[in-house]
């Protein structure tokens, strides 16, 4: 039995890591193809270290372009690390270009393609990764949903149930194995003089949300009028889609925030952990803030995780920046108790347990 697990971005280096790390335990034969979507030290090798990942086999180098462009150049790499190595199967993770091309690349050859985080929609196909996330669970061989909710978008597109098996979300794993030794070795807090609990973690890097200029100004505003009316100063560690997006349309940062470099896990997880607010665009952080603990605010007006809404641990902004405040205001006062409902840290784990079944 041989995986191959394809991945190059932030979000799958971190979360397909507990399925990397379940394979090593158990000696399964794999091997990883990094495509090179993300590429700064910031973005990619620092996952590596924080996550103790093995170099990848192939490094495909593709870096930035147009999503024809980007797409294409990765389709293209893959196939042809594919077809000397014909793995039983290629595991992708997400919603990114790195995973439709690193899809259809296995699918044209006849490779098993295991999608890991199957079944998400936002039903909003304004967003790059809707049109991704679709297109690669029709493509896929084997689909690994998180949640019931996620199975049964899968149901309602006529994906056959025996090729679906509900995981979990291996992002529960990857913050369970990774919190205490964040506890341990960072010290982000003191780096940035914060206080726990006093301040709000935000993120934004939706191409929707910062390729418009007066949206990304609108959203920057929002932060600031949250930040005046809690007290608490707001970090960024920003996305460099965003950093380049705030100097072309040359706006001008509030005071409150401080706009940092974006940060390897260890030091993420603690400010995440360790904040009283988070607010973002990001898929991960609404999950990770329901994980944590840790209210957040989502500045969009439609979610692929439903779920972290409905227990109350995220509430949908929109992007206005009146919007944008007084969700904050709601989430500041809501109490954090809700229910768990993204799984229960084992997701790798019955992942390698199907591949086994299925392969071994
Ligand atoms: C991509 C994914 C998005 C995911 C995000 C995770 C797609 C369509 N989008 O968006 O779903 O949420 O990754 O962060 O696949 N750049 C750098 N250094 C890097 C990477 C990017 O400077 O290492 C800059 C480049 O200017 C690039 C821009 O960021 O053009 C956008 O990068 P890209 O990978 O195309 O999209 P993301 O916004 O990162
Ligand atoms: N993250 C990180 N450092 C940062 C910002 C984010 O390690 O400076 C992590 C975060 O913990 C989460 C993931 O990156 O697990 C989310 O990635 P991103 O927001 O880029 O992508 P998305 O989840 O929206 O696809």
């Amino acid at each position: 039995m041989k995986i191959c697990v394809v991945l190059g971005t932030r979000p799958e280096m971190i979360k397909m890591s507990p399925v990397i790390r379940e394979l090593r335990s158990r000696s399964i034969e794999h091997y990883v193809i990094h495509t090179g979507q993300h590429y700064s030290y910031e973005m990619d090798r620092v996952f590596f270290k924080d996550l103790e990942l093995d170099d990848a086999k192939y490094n495909l180098n593709v870096g930035s372009g147009t999503h024809a462009k980007q797409t294409g150049s990765i389709l293209v790499g893959i196939e042809s690390a594919l077809v000397g190595d014909r793995p039983d199967a290629v595991l992708v993770q997400g919603d990114t270009n790195t995973v439709l091309a690193g899809a259809i690349a296995a699918a044209k050859l006849g490779i098993d393609v295991g999608h890991v985080e199957a079944g998400l929609r936002s039903f909003d196909r304004h967003m790059p990764e809707e049109i991704n996330r679709v297109m690669v669970d029709h493509i896929s061989d084997i689909l690994y949903p998180p949640t019931q909710r996620s199975k049964a978008n899968l149901l309602a597109e006529g994906i056959p149930e025996n090729r679906i098996v509900v995981t979990g979300n291996t992002i529960v794993d990857a913050v369970r194995q990774n919190l205490d030794i964040s506890d341990r070795r960072s010290n982000v807090l003191s780096t940035f003089g914060l206080k726990a609990g006093g301040y709000i973690l935000a993120t934004s890097h939706r191409q929707e949300n910062v390729e418009d200029g007066s949206r990304l100004k609108g959203l920057l505003r929002g932060l600031e009028i949250a930040s005046e009316e809690s007290g608490l100063p707001v970090l960024m560690p920003i996305h460099p889609r965003t950093r380049k997006n705030i100097e072309r349309f040359a706006i001008s940062l509030p005071d409150r925030i401080m706009l940092v470099e974006p940060v390897g896990y260890l030091d993420f997880l603690q400010l995440e952990s360790k904040a009283r607010l988070l607010i973002t665009d990001s898929g991960g952080l609404q999950e990770e803030g329901c994980i944590l603990n840790v209210p957040c605010v989502t500045m969009r007006d439609s979610t692929e995780r439903p779920e972290t809404v409905e227990v109350g641990a995220n509430m949908l902004s929109g992007t206005h920046p009146d919007a944008i405040a007084e969700a904050a205001r709601t989430m500041l006062s809501r109490t954090a108790d809700w229910t768990p409902c993204l799984g229960g840290g084992d997701a790798s784990k019955r992942i390698v347990d199907d591949l086994v079944q299925r392969y071994a």
